[in-house]
């Protein structure tokens, strides 16, 4: 399948393993690669920028296909040395940058001089025209049901992407609630050149987290997520468990006078907890709808040759057949 997504990015298939703080490593994001898709690194994960040069040397040693870094902008307390990581990306010969959070205007004129692609992560049309006409190379537009950060607009896919596809003129691909290969020929049909995955891609062999999360998921129903840090206009998906009920309750109970510090126990240095002890109920982590879709944890490229057989099965002879009938 060939889409404006596979050649800008030169992959074979239109399929993107979006940032996630601690799961994208080198093994997720080399196995994504080796698979055809785009695997991604996610930057700020790593505890340095010495750490990420370092973790992208790992990557290009598992895989000699092309992969990207994934540097988020969300507020931060101590803000993070974004030239740093910048120049380690830059260093490390990467051709592939994924943004996400704020504008990332600041940082293209040291990417595009690299040679390196930016695709922007945003949750509106308007963030998206923006990325547009600052010079982004593409952009990922994420539902209201996605996992992570929806922003606060509550605009699900299904009018997102055709009301993208309206807009924008740099190619697009679909993220927040794909999974298999009805998400990839929907997406297509809304206008967008391809989709990005985050949960979906947690639940596989080759992600580098605790199998009780991987279970997690596959247990979960698209009911079981939850919205916190609403209050805070920070909003994030999450998988509901002990430690987001608690948060939820402080919301409730301090409304709009609640500060950051008041959840912080339930936030702050939650993802490695995580994903790397499986203490599952400590706190916020993010996690999709989509988890009433995902009922198994298949390799990497098993997911990503299913999603492609199905895609292409749907356009050949359900839609195809449904003409011909006419
Ligand atoms: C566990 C997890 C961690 C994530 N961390 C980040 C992150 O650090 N930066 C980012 O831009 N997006 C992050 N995301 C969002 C994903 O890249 C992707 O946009 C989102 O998961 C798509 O929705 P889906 O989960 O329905 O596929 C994260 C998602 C998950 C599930």
């Amino acid at each position: 399948m060939k889409t404006k997504i596979t050649e800008l990015f030169g992959i074979e298939h239109p399929i993107i393993q979006g940032g996630m703080h601690y799961v994208g490593f080198a093994e997720l994001a080399a196995a994504v690669s080796n698979a055809g898709g785009l695997g991604i690194i996610t930057a700020l994960t790593q505890p340095s920028p010495d750490a990420l040069a370092r973790e992208i040397r790992r990557c290009r040693e598992m895989t000699d296909k092309p992969f990207g870094v994934n540097l988020t902008f969300l507020p931060a307390r101590v803000p993070p040395d974004y030239p740093g990581y910048l120049k380690a990306i830059v260093d490390g010969g990467v051709k592939i940058v994924e943004t996400a959070g704020n504008n990332p205007v600041k940082w293209l004129p040291v990417l595009h001089e690299a040679g390196i692609k930016v695709i922007h992560k945003c949750t509106s049309v308007r963030h998206a025209l923006k990325a547009e006409s600052i010079g982004c190379d593409a952009v990922s537009v994420d539902g209201f049901e996605c996992g992570g950060h929806p922003g606060e607009d509550d605009v699900p896919n299904f009018i997102l992407l055709p009301r993208s596809a309206d807009e924008l003129r740099v190619p697009f691909v679909a993220s927040g609630g794909m999974a298999d290969g009805r998400s990839l020929v929907a997406a297509l049909a809304m206008g967008a050149s391809g989709i990005n995955m985050g949960t979906r891609f947690v639940a596989t062999q080759e992600a580098p987290v605790h199998q009780k999360v991987k279970e997690a998921i596959v247990a979960a129903t698209e009911l079981d997520t939850r919205l916190v840090m609403r209050p805070l206009r920070n909003t994030e998906r999450v998988l509901n468990n002990a430690g987001v009920e608690r948060l939820l309750e402080k919301e409730r109970r301090l409304g709009s006078d609640i500060t950051f510090s008041d959840i912080a126990e339930e936030v702050a240095g939650i993802y490695p907890r995580v994903m790397k002890d499986g203490e599952l109920d400590v706190g916020a982590w993010s996690c999709g709808m989509v988890a009433g879709l995902i009922h198994d944890i298949p390799n990497v490229g098993e997911l990503i040759g299913r999603i492609m057989r199905q895609a292409e099965e749907i356009v050949a002879e359900r839609l195809h057949g449904m003409l011909g009938r006419r």
